[in-house]
């Protein structure tokens, strides 16, 4: 696939088939995500793949950050209907048979914290155009740092930060295109 044609036509899935993808295509995915720059090329991050009986306890724990974001979608003015679907992609990420987690690791001062975290969103990027050009939808989602510390001693790992989750999985419904906005690019010097 083109770069260019993943970059623009990647999307966030909500919804997903129950079917489990290969374990060489995700190998491959996360292969992409290792593949990121990192800040001095520290690689300061980790992943966990998870499936089965692991996936559906980690997912259920996630859904607790459901009553943190009732109040949020409320202020933000988002309508009933799209409160009760956010509600439901939440409870169960949209069916999807595999979730993968990033996690980073806690640099002594900010401006290696800052490397890290975004050393870590470049992971995740490389991996969610990875998994398109595989023909697997994604959504990357912080939603659920609500319940962060749960997450992080689910997988182990209590000294690190959670950056972000995705499930993945083979797309059940194709998702609308949400516009980008007009934003100024300057050019200076040209
Ligand atoms: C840092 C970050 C956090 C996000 N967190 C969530 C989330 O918690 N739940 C969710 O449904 N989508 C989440 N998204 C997905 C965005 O809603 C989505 O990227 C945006 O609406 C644009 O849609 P597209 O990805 O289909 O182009 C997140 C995206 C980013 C980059």
């Amino acid at each position: 696939m083109d770069l260019y044609e993943a970059i623009h036509n990647r999307r966030s899935h909500r919804l997903y088939k129950p079917d489990l993808p290969s374990k060489e295509v995700l190998e491959r995915v996360i292969d992409a995500g290792l593949w990121a720059p990192s800040g001095t090329n520290a690689q300061a991050w980790e992943i966990t793949v998870l499936a089965g009986k692991a996936k559906d306890e980690f997912v259920e724990l996630a859904s607790g950050c459901i009553p943190y974001m009732e109040p949020l979608l409320e202020k933000a003015g988002v309508p009933e209907k799209g409160r009760q679907m956010v509600k439901g992609f939440f409870k169960n990420l949209g069916g999807a048979p595999v979730v993968i987690a990033i996690t980073i690791y806690k640099a002594k001062d900010e401006e290696m914290q800052m490397a890290n975290t975004q050393s870590g969103a470049a992971l995740v990027q490389n991996l969610l155009l990875a998994a398109h050009a595989e023909g697997l939808g994604t959504c990357w989602m912080t939603g659920v740092l609500f319940v962060e510390k749960q997450l992080l001693d689910y997988l182990g790992k209590p000294d690190q930060q959670l950056l972000a989750i995705t499930p993945i999985g083979f797309s059940a419904k194709e998702p609308p295109v949400p516009p980008r906005k007009e934003r100024e690019v300057r050019w200076l010097g040209f």
